[in-house]
């Protein structure tokens, strides 16, 4: 069982784009914070900054103001490389488009960044539960769109991260292959205690978490600790 403490802290988060009248403000001062082990699902409307917020915790992007603390670390003063080695050890991101490597087999897209990680779990094991081993010598281009999003996940997974930062994971898949790819969230959750934020357009999906962060206009309108939520299999939408 994971303890209970504040894994990620974000305070006074700010973000713009663009200058002068083209001045856009992203992230308006976001506070909040996610313990270890939790599933934490963030809604808000389209253009609300919820990707802009994935991608600051990420490292992906600077801030302009405020802090990010993960496990203890101030992602905001960090250098680049040593941004770099967060990413590499810490983090795991599953973007809504999959960005697998079309040239490279599933198995082999999911080896290479097992490749990073010091402590990765064993490739075969996960192809299996992933339900992908069958598939592992296919190209992205020769499997269904839940089969590249599963292996997608199993590309951030197989290094093991402390957290895992999922970016419309169900975006663009079905009914029935989303909540496969959302059990398969659970199972991973339950099984190694990783962190896991998941921003999604559908609502329903707040039922499984432990927190529900809801953005509008880049400022967190909703923050809230959900005390029964239900297995990722119940959901309906
Ligand atoms: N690189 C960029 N340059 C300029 N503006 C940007 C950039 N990235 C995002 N934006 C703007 O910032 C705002 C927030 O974008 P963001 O992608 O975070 O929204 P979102 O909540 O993820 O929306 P969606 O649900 O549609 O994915 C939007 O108005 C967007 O147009
Ligand atoms: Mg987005």
């Amino acid at each position: 069982m994971a303890t209970k403490r504040a894994y990620v802290q974000v305070n006074g988060l700010k973000k713009h784009y663009g200058d002068g009248d083209a001045r856009l403000t992203v992230l308006d001062g976001i506070d909040t914070s996610i313990n270890r082990g939790e599933i934490c699902v963030m809604l808000g409307p389209s253009g609300s900054g919820k990707s802009t917020f994935l991608n600051l915790i990420g490292g992906l992007e600077d801030a302009d103001g405020g802090s990010i603390m993960v496990d203890g670390c101030d992602l905001t003063v960090l250098k680049p490389a040593d941004l770099g080695e967060y990413r590499r050890r810490e983090l795991g991101f599953v973007f809504q488009f999959y960005n697998l490597v079309p040239d490279l087999t599933i198995k082999e897209n999911i080896e290479v960044t097992a490749h990073l990680s010091k402590n990765p779990l064993n490739v075969d094991d996960l192809l299996r539960s992933l339900g992908l081993y069958e598939h592992r010598n296919k190209f992205p281009r020769q499997v269904s769109g839940g089969q590249q999003q599963r292996c997608a996940i199993g590309r951030a997974l197989v290094k093991n991260p402390g957290l895992l930062l999922c970016d419309e994971p169900t975006g663009a898949l079905d009914y029935k292959t989303s909540k496969e790819i959302l059990q398969l969230m659970e199972d991973v959750n339950r099984t190694y205690g990783c962190t896991i934020i998941i921003v999604t357009h559908n609502t329903a999906i707040a039922r499984m978490a432990n927190r529900v962060l809801r953005l509008r206009d880049g400022r967190i309108v909703e923050d809230g600790l959900n005390e029964s939520p239900v297995s990722a299999a119940e959901l309906d939408w």
